[in-house]
């Protein structure tokens, strides 16, 4: 049943316009309170799931960001562009697991590779010759020589740390303000701190971001904010010959998305080069999401050491990381022991290799900047209608509508209204797109199994909630 035909309980999100004065915005919370509403009616199975799964759950969830606000939405399946909640309600995928969906759901060439490998066995903890296909596109995609697996991007860039440590005897690590790496010791720290807890924006404090955090372990992190190589060179000067390397998502994905200033990661390479220190790149979200070869490719600058995960498995847990010589060599002679008992896992080495060689394909891309630019156009034109501040910010299969007029680093994102962000998640929701929650921080993901009619919906949605913020008014 798509939502769009649906009845919600007597509601729909056309019954949520207020009529107002068209050139005044309408409040933000009333479209809150109506739309989550809205939400509450048509996720009655949802919430019966979740108050049975209070019990054995802790809080009644999988994963703490699989809850947000008015509550967490069980899935049942999905097909290509399209997954249905336990209440029967069809969502065009916008979501993709938190960026994974670059497959779509159940892709036949996924399907296929994993049902051939599952009857083969699908664990020996010792290498299977998948491993080594998929280390050669790896190598081929993002132009680094050597790679190890692991299973997520929070142990990808764990390794990238301890690398960094053991190729320099230093013990930190330059991290950007406001970017996150996963959940280990050493990323949690000022992954989103509070405005009072965060310092100087030039020289930010390192704020554990979690409780389970120790302070001693948070101050081996060194903040910088984005972009800034000032700030970088200060605090190489401030911590020398303290710091391993630094590590940063070339295009910044987690505080909406914001790409670097011109030749900033080029200098930045130079910078640490310079100070005996070391760069990775964090593609976990970028990686075969806005390129073939991530950022890398795209943006033309060559890290020392490159984490990925999330999409690389078509949904299948996996991680990877991969770097230069002098890095991973400290692999390759025990220096450094990288190691895990599902490393190389032979399932999710035959999901890599069927997503590397046949579904992420040239064409596959091709298709990706038709839907980017029609969704891209389609958003621009109701911001412009509707006379909404803002601007979309895409680059290959994700892409995110960002509700202010400047966004270039985290001091800027602290001063962005997260409620233009909420609500647009909760039309689209309403609307049957499912995208992921906390609209200022995330960003969508397309799959190649998506289509134009996907791109219309989630469009259409949009001028939905536009016309909802002009009152109702008629474009
Ligand atoms: C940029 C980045 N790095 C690392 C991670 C951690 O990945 P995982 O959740 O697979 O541990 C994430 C997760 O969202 C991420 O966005």
């Amino acid at each position: 049943m798509s939502l769009s035909s649906a009845t919600t309980g007597g509601l729909t999100a056309g019954d949520a316009l207020r009529v107002s004065s068209s050139d005044e915005l309408v409040q933000m919370d009333e479209l809150i309170v109506e739309q989550e509403a809205i939400m509450m009616v048509r996720t009655k199975e949802s919430q019966r799931m979740r108050e049975e799964a209070q019990s054995v759950l802790a809080g009644g969830v999988a994963s703490s960001w699989q809850d947000a606000p008015p509550c967490a939405v069980w899935i049942s399946h999905g097909k290509g562009s399209r997954i249905w909640d336990v209440d029967g309600f069809e969502y065009s995928d916008f979501h993709g697991g938190f960026g994974v969906g670059l497959a779509g759901h159940a892709h036949p060439a996924i399907v296929e590779a994993v049902q051939d490998r599952v009857t083969k066995a699908t664990h020996f903890a010792q290498p299977t010759e998948d491993a080594i296909v998929v280390a050669r596109e790896l190598s081929k995609r993002f132009g680094l020589p050597l790679w190890r697996y692991n299973n997520s991007g929070t142990e990808s860039t764990m390794d990238a740390f301890h690398l960094m440590r053991a190729a320099t005897g230093r013990n930190k690590v330059i991290k950007v303000e406001g970017s996150y790496h996963g959940h280990h010791d050493a990323a949690q720290v000022s992954v989103y701190p509070s405005a009072e807890e965060a310092g100087s924006a030039a020289q930010p404090n390192s704020v554990p971001a979690s409780t389970g955090i120790p302070n001693s372990m948070a101050q081996l992190t060194v903040i910088v904010p984005f972009g800034d190589l000032e700030a970088v060179e200060l605090a190489l000067a401030k911590h020398k010959g303290e710091i391993a390397g630094m590590i940063l998502e070339p295009i910044m994905m987690n505080i909406g998305m914001i790409p670097p200033p011109a030749g900033y990661l080029a200098d930045l390479k130079t910078l640490l080069h310079k100070h005996g220190a070391w760069l990775t790149f964090d593609e976990v979200k970028t990686g075969f999401g806005v390129a073939p070869g991530g950022a890398t490719e795209l943006l033309g600058v060559s890290p020392d050491l490159l984490c990925t995960a999330k999409a690389m498995a078509g949904g299948l847990p996996c991680g990877a990381i991969g770097g230069i010589p002098e890095l991973m060599g400290l692999i390759a002679d025990r220096t450094y022991e990288q190691v895990g008992t599902f490393n190389g896992n032979p399932l999710t080495m035959a999901a890599v290799r069927a997503m590397t060689q046949d579904v992420l394909t040239p064409d596959a891309y091709a298709h990706l900047d038709r839907l980017r630019e029609a969704q891209v156009a389609g958003c621009e034109a109701v911001l412009k209608r509707y006379d909404l501040p803002g601007f979309v910010r895409a680059f290959g299969a994700k892409g995110a509508v960002i509700f202010t007029d400047r966004l270039e680093n985290y001091r800027d994102f602290l001063n962005y209204d997260d409620q233009w962000g909420n609500v647009h998640w909760l039309y689209q929701h309403n609307g049957g797109v499912f995208l992921p929650p906390w609209g200022k921080c995330e960003q969508w993901t397309m799959s190649v199994q998506h289509t134009m009619d996907d791109v219309n919906r989630f469009v259409r949605n949009f001028e939905t909630f536009a016309s909802a913020l002009r009152g109702g008014a008629a474009a």
